[in-house]
């Protein structure tokens, strides 16, 4: 590695760290303005277990034991402020439910939350769940330990994935999983878009996370042949 490489490697953990820094204290702002104090320790509850980004044995060895790379754990998360601008503006409100593929800490859910939504949350990996599982069932989430590939997308009128580090193989069998959303229902997905016949894209962006700035592919799922079953009604983006 070259000076310059060295150079270029510190000069980029540095925006990072300012990255986190500078939105983090965003968030704060706003669960410190929150009407419900559940959110604002469930997001702080995160804070005081160690630390999601490390690997250890037991990752690989669970991901070996589901046929996931062991990448599929690498941790980064969204921050609350910009999960709640891409979820506002994509119509979520007290009607919506927001169903979050690998949720993490649940910071995504925190931020449906403070939109009046339903929150749904599933996590493959226990260790999140172990610390924040608790306090965000007090704050009116639902979070389970399931892989997503199995996951219950029933009633979901927004579904979130950070998938960034799964397989190409997990990708595709969860978006054919999301053929079951009803038409009109939004999928946010990071890095790589929902790549389905089923679904159009609606929006490309790019947002700040934990790791960096990240593409944003919005896709909804589209009507055409697809009849509402008894009862259904369409998502409200
Ligand atoms: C990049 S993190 C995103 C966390 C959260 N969604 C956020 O945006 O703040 C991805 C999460 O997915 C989890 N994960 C990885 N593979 C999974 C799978 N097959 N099923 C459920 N969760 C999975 C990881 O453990 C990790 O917590």
């Amino acid at each position: 590695m070259t000076a310059g490489d060295s150079l270029r490697t510190v000069r980029a953990a540095l925006v990072v760290l300012l990255v986190r820094f500078v939105f983090r204290a965003v968030d704060i702002v706003i669960l410190a303005g929150a009407k419900r104090g559940t959110l604002r320790a469930a997001y702080l509850r995160g804070w005081r277990g160690p630390s999601p980004y490390g690997a250890s044995f037991d990752r690989t060895l669970l991901a070996r034991e589901r046929g996931l790379s062991a990448g599929a754990f690498t941790y980064g998360e969204a921050f609350v402020s910009v999960a709640r601008g891409i979820l506002r503006r994509h119509g979520v409100g007290s009607d919506s439910v927001v169903v979050d593929l690998g949720c993490g800490r649940g910071n995504v859910l925190v931020a449906a939350r403070l939109l009046g939504a339903q929150a749904r949350g599933i996590e493959l990996l226990p260790d999140h769940l172990a610390v924040v599982g608790e306090a965000l069932g007090l704050a009116g989430v639902d979070v389970e330990i399931k892989d997503a590939r199995d996951a219950d997308v029933d009633g979901a009128t927004h579904v979130w994935l950070s998938w960034a580090t799964w397989d190409a193989e997990v990708r595709s069998s969860i978006s054919q999983h999301l053929r079951q959303l009803r038409p009109g229902s939004v999928v946010v997905a990071v890095v790589w878009g929902l790549e389905d016949d089923a679904f159009e894209v609606i929006e490309r962006s790019r947002a700040a996370f934990s790791w960096g700035w990240a593409d944003v592919v919005i896709s909804r799922a589209r009507a055409a042949d697809r009849p509402l079953s008894a009862g259904a009604r369409p998502g409200r983006a």
